[in-house]
């Protein structure tokens, strides 16, 4: 619970993220993922705040990243450089340099093109390194269109269709190592089924690469798992029957490693969005709580109409129904129409939940608005 101490003494809005909760998550994954050796990379872009890098990073996960400043990043946060995997199907020609001066894991490739560069840029620098071809599935995650990227229309990856081009030019590059097949169907999947379709697919992939006498180091099957958005409280995902699918479907080749990168999962709901209620403002048939937090503080119900739980934590009063919204100049600037929340009035703290997932990591400072506060529970704030 958030203290009324740490709602007084902090300006809003701000984050809140509740480091107990994360190292509980993170404890769990880790005894789960450690029964079948599975190696776990935080994907960075769902937070990527310095303190919460730092945390998951002395758990001994490696890092997923797409793009060079988030390999920096995750490098001073303490990352293993060794354990960090990039993917991306837009790798600039100096992001490409800063991830081999640095010695990654593994680049993630999601095109011929990006593979030739990456080779010549390899060549220059007289190193081999380390690839992953991302195959694109074709399965479908049945979540937000904006999240799902495992259809063959989709930007992301290599359609297994061109795989013999793919291991042609791969075979013709003398500063690449094919260690791995990549895949990443989409995010917020809460229907642990998609997951065995996705290793039934990996499965028939992978007998098809090996007959062709290729045999893969790794195996990365990407992130996804949903959190339950409506039920905050049910706060740590179901990584027991999540990595025990992967355990039980995808066939185990000796001497292979099995990557995840998680990253929803792991921060979703270490994080709360507080804010003020400015004003209270009725029409004809609506009453508006407006805030003092905005889609630059929170994109996601505005990007894809995303629905987090809301708290009214100053009102015990009876349930009204409001549309909350922020003060951004723009009409998706709504964090929910009709929604039942104590009786509000102004100066009220509203607690926006689940948010410690592409909540921080995706504000801006659209209208010059300020960049959100962040505020930690272990830390003393009075
Ligand atoms: N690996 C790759 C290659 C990815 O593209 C992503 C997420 C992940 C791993 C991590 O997926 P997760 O475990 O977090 O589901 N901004 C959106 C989500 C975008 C996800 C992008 N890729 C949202 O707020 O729902």
């Amino acid at each position: 619970m958030i203290n009324s101490d740490i709602l007084i003494n902090n300006k809003t809005p701000f984050y809140y993220y509740d480091i107990d909760l994360l190292n509980r998550t993170l404890e769990y994954i880790q005894s789960e993922a450690n029964k079948y050796n599975f190696n776990i990379h935080y994907a960075i872009k769902a937070n990527s705040n310095t303190k919460i890098l730092k945390h998951i990073s002395s758990f001994g996960f490696g890092a997923d990243c797409v793009s060079a400043n988030e390999i920096e990043q995750s490098i001073q946060c303490g990352f293993n450089p060794n354990s960090i995997v990039y993917a991306g199907v837009g790798k600039a020609d100096w992001e490409i340099e800063l991830a081999i001066n640095n010695n990654i894991q593994c680049f993630n490739c999601e095109s011929i093109p990006e593979i030739e560069i990456i080779n010549e840029i390899a060549l220059k620098k007289n190193k081999k390194v380390d690839i992953a071809i991302r195959i694109n599935p074709n399965i479908d995650a049945k979540t937000h269109k904006y999240i799902t990227t495992g259809i063959e229309d989709s930007k992301f990856g290599i359609n297994f269709n061109e795989i013999d081009a793919v291991l042609e030019t791969i075979k013709k590059l003398k500063n690449l190592n094919l260690i791995g097949l990549h895949f990443h169907i989409g995010s917020q999947i809460s229907d642990m089924n998609i997951f065995k379709d996705l290793c039934i697919r990996i499965n028939e992939i992978h007998k098809i690469i090996n007959d062709k006498g290729i045999l893969l180091k790794s195996i990365n099957v990407g992130g996804g798992l949903g959190v339950d958005y409506d039920n905050p409280e049910n706060n740590i995902p179901d990584f027991k029957s999540y990595f025990s699918i992967f355990n039980q479907y995808l066939n185990k080749v000796k001497g292979q490693s099995i990557h995840f990168e998680l990253g929803r999962s792991i921060v979703a709901n270490c994080g709360t969005l507080i804010s003020k209620v400015l004003y209270i403002k009725e029409s004809a048939n609506k009453k508006f709580a407006i805030l003092d937090a905005g889609m630059n503080d929170l994109l996601r119900p505005a990007l894809y109409n995303a629905k987090h739980k809301i708290l009214n934590l100053s009102s015990k009063d009876k349930l009204e129904k409001y549309d909350i919204v922020g003060p951004v100049c723009e009409s998706s600037d709504s964090f929910g129409k009709d929604i039942m929340i104590n009786k509000a009035s102004r100066n009220n703290y509203i607690a926006i939940k689940s948010t410690g997932a592409y909540g921080e990591s995706m504000a801006s400072r659209y209208n010059l608005r300020n960049l959100t506060n962040v505020v930690f529970s272990d830390v003393n704030h009075i």
